[in-house]
């Protein structure tokens, strides 16, 4: 079977902003683990864990966001983007444990890279600049 990759930790990931910097570092964290547990076979029995843990960086780290953020001119898509993201973990979520919980473990993975690469790297990226250059 192949081998999923981690997210190797680079100093540019940081925004500069502590809550928001703490609420990524915390998604890629689970994001590692799901690659773990994928790679040791064993997602079906360890996924519970980790939705949880996605649900509550979900719950207080997107909403951490939303604060942060008003004022923002791409806020409401943004806003909009988040709302999606928990609509897709809640959707994926009763396959996770079912007979396609190898498939949905995958899947998962594959939505968490795409949120990594075009949300927190790219859009909260967006959202920072935008509120620190008003700041200033
Ligand atoms: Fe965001």
């Amino acid at each position: 079977m192949s081998a999923y990759d981690y997210i190797q930790w680079q100093p540019d990931f940081m925004t500069g902003i502590e809550k928001i910097d703490e609420g990524h570092l915390q998604f890629i964290k689970i994001h590692n683990q799901l690659v773990d547990i994928l790679n040791k076979e064993f997602c079906q029995q360890k996924i519970v864990e980790l939705l949880y843990a996605l649900m509550h960086y979900a719950e207080h780290h997107l909403i951490n966001e939303e604060i942060y953020y008003q004022g923002y001119d791409g806020f409401a898509d943004h806003k909009i983007n988040h709302q999606n993201f928990i609509e897709r973990i809640n959707q994926i979520q009763p396959y996770l444990a079912s007979e396609k919980g190898p498939e949905a473990c995958e899947e998962l993975l594959v939505f968490l890279n795409d949120w990594f690469e075009n949300h927190i790297l790219a859009q909260d990226k967006d959202a920072v600049e935008y509120v620190k250059g008003i700041q200033k």
